[in-house]
């Protein structure tokens, strides 16, 4: 299950205790429906902001936000938020964490259950379905969170810097994982991250944001980067890097010309 994204002329104003912030201003972008987005940008640009409206959890200002046709008025079960911080259940098993959603949307126990150990093997988890989460890695506990987004069966999967604090490797081996399974399944994502690397091997393309209340210009998009790389992709290959400092470039521009 996927679904599209339709954000045009988003703004969100904070108030704050020394007046309003424009947080986000003339934010606007489609995201097709199985489409893998990534965003970039330098701290304060908004990504979080935009996620967040995306989610439920905050309201847009102005502007009109859809998905799959209909405005989003809170958070809800179509669409799956993956945090840097795995925020688990510590008390549940990691299979009851899994099992959660759907047994709450009224899935049987047994099925539930079912559905949770599907979601752990797709994440290589299996042999860890009673341990409880304070027992496990971050890598793993971020599997978890994976798979219990998944379990969900989004139709669009909201990540804030999901592998953020993850080792290299683990967030290789991560990486992927969340680009199979994304591929297999045809889900619509929406990826926060500060690693252009990152954003070049997953996304199809790579939204820059600038901007941000500390350069005086609200937070915006600064350009859409396709990523056209296909399936097979190497950080070693010209094309790749060509479309790093391309990228990079990008989200430094503004941030130098204001220095
Ligand atoms: N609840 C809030 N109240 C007031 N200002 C806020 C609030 N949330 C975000 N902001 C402001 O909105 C701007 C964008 O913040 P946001 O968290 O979206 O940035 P970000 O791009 O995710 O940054 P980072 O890369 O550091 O996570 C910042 O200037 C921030 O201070
Ligand atoms: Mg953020």
């Amino acid at each position: 299950m996927s679904a599209e994204i339709h954000i045009a002329g988003l703004e969100k104003r904070f108030a704050t205790a020394s007046g309003d912030v424009l947080a986000v201003a003339d934010v606007s972008l489609d995201v097709a429906a199985g489409e893998f987005v990534a965003v970039v940008g330098a701290s304060g640009c908004g990504k979080s902001t935009l996620l967040r409206i995306l989610a439920g959890f905050e309201e847009p200002s102005g502007g009109e936000v859809t998905v799959a046709g209909a405005p989003i008025s809170g958070p809800g079960p179509d669409r799956g938020v993956v945090f840097q911080d795995y925020g688990l259940f510590p008390w549940l098993t990691v299979r009851e964490n899994v099992a959660y959603g759907p047994s709450r949307r009224g899935m049987s126990r047994a099925a539930a259950r079912a559905t949770a150990d599907a979601h752990l093997e797709t994440v290589g988890l299996t042999r860890f379905a009673q341990r409880f989460p304070g027992e496990l890695s971050g890598g793993m506990q971020q599997r978890v969170a994976i798979a219990r987004v998944l379990a969900n069966d989004p139709a669009v999967m909201l990540m804030d810097e999901p592998f953020g604090a993850l080792d290299a490797l683990t967030r290789s081996d991560l990486q992927v994982q969340l680009r199979r399974i994304q591929r297999s399944e045809g889900r619509t994502v929406v990826f926060i991250t500060h690693s252009i690397e990152e954003a070049v091997y997953l996304a199809d393309r790579v939204v820059v944001m600038t901007g941000g209340a500390s350069h005086g210009v609200p937070g915006h998009i600064r350009a859409v980067v396709p990523v056209p790389l296909g399936d097979d992709r190497d950080v070693t290959a010209p094309a790749f890097n060509a479309l790093k400092r391309e990228i990079s470039e990008l989200v430094h521009e503004r941030t130098a010309a204001v220095a």
